[in-house]
């Protein structure tokens, strides 16, 4: 994976993706772009890519296994407009759309997780930046490419699209592609809302959570046109649940 094969697969992009900028091996895409949106250096649409990522970070400060040059990680800079729709769908429908193109039965797990069965392939690590004169997001992609095994403490839920291809795959045509795609869904304004139901097994399935060590027990009805949860309660009730943060939804539905 290199600077010039990266862009090469990017030609004719039109926001997402139009500059690259490669590591070979850095801690976190995400935080190499946040130092740049800082730094008021970024470029709108400024992807960074790692070929090894070695402190990876991921949702609620959780982190994301580091990479040995056999998976995606990689971060897009948005200034400014973050596009229609719920950023966090976006790079979540792409990754479902480009593995299920290579035949990967990939569905997704409210809010941005990409699962193969109860496994987890991808995962989307969202932050922002707000000052009084500017706002700025970084979408952080990781996706599970190569591997043939993960350490210990996640091996029993993660899953590569190499185990489930039994090939090898370009990680550099992957990326080309999922950023690809992000940059369609992204442009052309597409209805994310729709797109993320349409592949989400999730809605109208009993689901079990844990929210701060409290076990629930609800049934998943809708996502709204916010990105909102809509959950049925045992009691009857109905809730919204606007973001994961301190909510470790199962993957088993
Ligand atoms: C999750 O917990 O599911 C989100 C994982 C996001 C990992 C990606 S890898 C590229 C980017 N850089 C990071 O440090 N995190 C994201």
């Amino acid at each position: 994976m290199n600077a010039e094969g990266i862009a090469a697969v990017l030609a004719g992009v039109r926001r997402l993706g139009r500059t690259v900028v490669f590591h070979d091996e850095t801690d976190s895409t995400n935080t190499r772009a946040l130092d740049d949106v800082r730094a008021r250096r970024a470029a709108d649409g400024a992807l960074h890519v790692a070929s090894r990522q070695t402190a990876g970070r991921g949702s609620g400060g959780t982190a994301w296994a580091p990479d040995e040059g056999l998976g995606l990680a990689f971060s897009v800079v948005l200034l400014d407009d973050p596009g229609a729709g719920p950023l966090p769908f976006l790079a979540a429908v792409a990754a479902t759309d480009e593995l299920r193109e290579r035949g990967i039965d990939a569905h997704l797990k409210w809010p941005n997780d990409v699962l193969i069965a109860d496994r987890k392939i991808a995962g989307v690590l969202i932050e922002a930046l707000r000052e009084k004169d500017r706002q700025a997001w970084v979408v952080g992609v990781g996706v599970n490419v190569n591997q043939l095994d993960f350490p210990p403490d996640i091996a029993h839920v993660a899953i590569s699209a190499r185990q489930c291809t039994g090939a090898e795959i370009d990680r550099t045509e992957v990326l080309g592609a999922i950023v690809r795609r992000m940059d369609d869904l992204s442009v052309a304004g597409d209805d994310l809302v729709d797109a993320f139901r349409e592949r989400c097994r999730m809605l109208g399935r009993p689901i079990a959570a844990v929210r701060d060590g409290t076990p629930l027990s609800v049934t998943a009805v809708d996502v709204d046109r916010c990105g909102h949860l809509v959950v049925d309660t045992p009691s009857g009730g109905r809730e919204t649940w606007i973001s994961a943060t301190g909510l470790d939804i199962s993957p088993h539905y």
